[in-house]
């Protein structure tokens, strides 16, 4: 798929997906997408888990609920290292949230879907959780998960304001 078509096709998917397996040669197409994002000083502070047994997979949506997790084939649990990477200063949300970014266009390329779910899993301790259930090492924290596959229902991206009101040549608001 075409670099922008990707871009207005990507959505946010929290549906069933359907019972068709994911290669691992895609979902190392995938990751790899994410393995060549840009990262301050270029720390490369993300990592990633690439979870596609089945076993774990019902582990992990028994601390992540809904329709997207109850069904993925797969699901990619993105790891930041929150180092300080130039001065005093730490780029790891940069970093992790340019990988995940390139991951979602990859998944829209491949014809799957995916949702982005990173403020759920700071609530009730399921970040903590998914690090135990991986063997993640206390100097990481789990900062995102993706979960996998094929859509069951056609969906499209949030509506997004228009270009005038959110950006402007040579001035704010000119
Ligand atoms: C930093 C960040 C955190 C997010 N956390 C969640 C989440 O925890 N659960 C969820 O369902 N969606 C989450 N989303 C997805 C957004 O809700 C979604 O991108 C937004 O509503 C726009 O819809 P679109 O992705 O279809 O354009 C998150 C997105 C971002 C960028």
């Amino acid at each position: 798929m075409e670099l922008f078509n990707a871009i207005a096709k990507r959505h946010s998917y929290r549906g069933s997906f359907k019972d068709i397996a994911i290669t691992k040669q895609d979902l190392q197409k995938i990751v790899q997408a994410g393995i060549d994002a840009p990262s301050g000083c270029n720390a490369q502070t993300t990592s990633f888990i690439i979870v596609d047994d089945e076993k774990i997979l019902d582990k992990l949506n028994e601390i992540v609920s809904g329709k997207a997790m109850n069904t993925a084939k797969a699901v990619i649990v993105v790891l930041s290292y929150p180092i300080e990477a130039y001065y005093d200063m730490s780029f790891a949300k940069e970093d992790y949230s340019a990988a995940v970014e390139n991951i979602l266009l990859a998944v829209t390329a491949l014809g799957y879907a995916t949702v982005w779910i990173d403020g759920q899993i700071r609530r009730e301790e399921k970040a903590e959780k998914i690090a135990r259930l991986l063997d993640v090492p206390n100097n990481l924290i789990v900062r995102v998960v993706l979960p996998i596959g094929v859509p069951k229902v056609k969906k499209e991206q949030k509506a997004k304001l228009p270009f005038n009101e959110r950006a402007w040549f040579n001035g704010y608001k000119k």
